[in-house]
């Protein structure tokens, strides 16, 4: 037997596959447990990446199972319901268990013939979310001119799944470069100087996009936002003014939905009346709250959202699938068929057709994994509703979060939360008279929130982040898991409080 039979030998796959699935079972089902392991086990990267090369100087093991043990051992555990850090989805084990057929089968989308399932699939999930926000107009249940792949007035089949919401973001704004832009960029360059406008709390991806586009930094409309952290809109005539007459040509505005560090909700609706007035594009950043759109309850938060040209959605963060699978969305397929135009002969005849099964002329990627399947299997064996309950339970979560961090005075809200994302801040107060009479400083109570965070990292029960809003320093979670209950969350505000009081108390004795 040589290696490569090894390598390929069904039994040792049977073996493997076998005692993985069992030890990620346990992994789960300690998570849930009353006695959990540490959310996150810190080990310092020298240290971490000194094991590592330590586990390999000592050569060949054939046995993987003690290295999956490890890095399930060492990784932040997610499942853990006192994991409430970064927008990174809990995931739902079977999605994760999908993720092995994906690999398998390994089938690229480029080009049809090589992922006939997963095209196929992709088209199915991207029209089944682009009904929800409105942009298909004839639905599966109803009967609509069969799905006839070379009929160019075929309505459907505009969006696309992509490698994570940077490059959805990026593919997004490319095609309303190639569609807005009075300009060929694609073939002549950046001959005029074109700019965006987005809510200054933006996610830094759209910045970036601006400047991969070779826009620079004025290409990049910053628009201030009101204390709900949202894009000041009554200010968008005026900064459009001003950036044209300045020699910008404006052809796009995002809005985000909702932002990452407070979860705020653009108003769409009023976004989306500026650009149709200046006949520019109108793209939806819904990489986080996106998936809200599935909650007949939280919906609203998307109003306006219809009327987008483009809206990303990532999978992978309130949708339980593992990363990375974000969804682009057009309301008009034709435009997702301008973002590159690229001809290849070894994979597409016809460089120009609008063949929505040869995936690689709308996407970045050529070779990508079979991505729509670990959001299928999902939609498929669940149906709709986990994704409704997902939304619901995490969010109502955090609104009672807030409720409570209110009740106990000890604690400034960032801003009252509109989706699962809560930022509040330590402020010191309980019991602790000394500190009242010495007012605490903005600077003092920012060192103290981010020691505050330190030892909760220290200590590994819980994991949550930070934030910095006007100056402040906001300890921020997100409700990723919906296995987190009011109880855990109790349980952080008095560890917090615990933490806190200590730390004012070394400083000031
Ligand atoms: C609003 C928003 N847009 C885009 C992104 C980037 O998405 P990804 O991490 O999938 O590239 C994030 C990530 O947190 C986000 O919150």
């Amino acid at each position: 037997m040589t290696t490569l039979d090894t390598v390929y030998s069904p039994s040792d796959f049977r073996k493997q596959g076998h005692d993985l699935v069992n030890l990620l079972a346990d992994y789960l089902e300690k998570a849930q447990s009353a006695t959990p392991e540490k959310t996150i086990p810190f080990v310092a990267p020298e240290d971490n990446v000194a094991f590592w090369q330590a586990d390999l100087a000592k050569g060949v093991e054939n046995d993987p199972l003690d290295f999956f043990r490890k890095v399930v051992e060492k990784s932040t555990k997610l499942h853990n319901p006192r994991y409430i850090g970064h927008q990174v989805s809990t995931v739902a084990p079977l999605s994760a268990l999908s993720q092995m057929v994906m690999g398998m089968m390994n089938n690229g989308g480029a080009v049809y013939e090589m992922g006939m399932v997963t095209n196929s699939l992709e088209r199915v999930v991207t029209d089944w979310l682009s009904r929800h926000f409105g942009f298909v107009m004839s639905d599966f249940g109803e009967p609509q001119p069969k799905s006839d792949i070379t009929n160019p007035k075929y309505t459907e089949g505009g969006g696309i799944i992509t490698s994570g919401g940077t490059l959805a973001n990026l593919t997004a704004l490319l095609a309303a470069r190639a569609v807005a832009s009075p300009t060929d960029d694609w073939t002549n360059g950046t001959t005029e100087k074109l700019a965006l406008m987005v809510s200054e709390e933006a996610h830094y991806c759209v910045d970036r996009a601006a400047r991969i586009m070779g826009w620079g930094a004025e290409g990049i409309i910053k628009v201030p936002t009101n204390d709900r952290f949202q894009m000041k809109t009554e200010l968008l005539d005026a900064y459009f003014e001003k950036a044209e007459s300045e020699g910008r040509r404006v052809i796009a505005i995002v809005g985000s939905a909702c932002s990452t560090s407070t979860g705020s909700y653009d108003d769409l609706e009023a976004i989306a009346d500026f650009a149709e007035r200046r006949k520019i594009w109108f793209h939806v950043d819904g990489a986080h709250g996106g998936a809200a759109i599935l909650s007949k309850k939280y919906r609203p938060l998307l109003r306006g959202a219809e009327r987008a040209d483009s809206i990303i959605v990532d999978f992978h963060k309130m949708m339980m699938v593992p990363s990375l699978a974000t969804a682009v969305l057009f309301r008009n397929p034709a435009h997702s068929y301008q973002t590159f135009h690229q001809k290849a002969q070894y994979l597409w005849e016809n460089a120009e057709s609008q063949d929505w099964f040869n995936l690689g002329k709308r996407t970045f990627e050529c070779t990508k994994p079979m991505l729509a399947v670990k959001v299928y299997v999902l939609l498929k064996t669940y149906g709709e509703a986990a994704f409704e309950e997902f939304i619901d339970r995490t969010h109502d979560l955090a609104t009672e979060f807030t409720q409570i961090l209110r009740g106990g005075k000890n604690f400034k809200i960032g801003v009252e939360p509109q989706s699962n994302i809560v930022c509040f801040r330590f402020l010191g107060v309980k019991s602790t008279a000394k500190s009242k009479k010495t007012a605490l400083s903005v600077e003092f109570l920012n060192q103290l929130n981010m020691s505050i965070r330190l030892k909760l990292v220290e200590k590994g029960n819980f994991y949550i982040v930070q934030t910095n809003i006007r100056g402040e320093v906001f300890l921020r979670v997100s409700i990723m898991n919906p296995l987190t209950t009011i109880e855990h969350l109790k349980e952080l505000v008095e560890e917090i409080e615990r933490i806190g009081l200590e730390l004012i108390h070394k400083r000031v004795n």
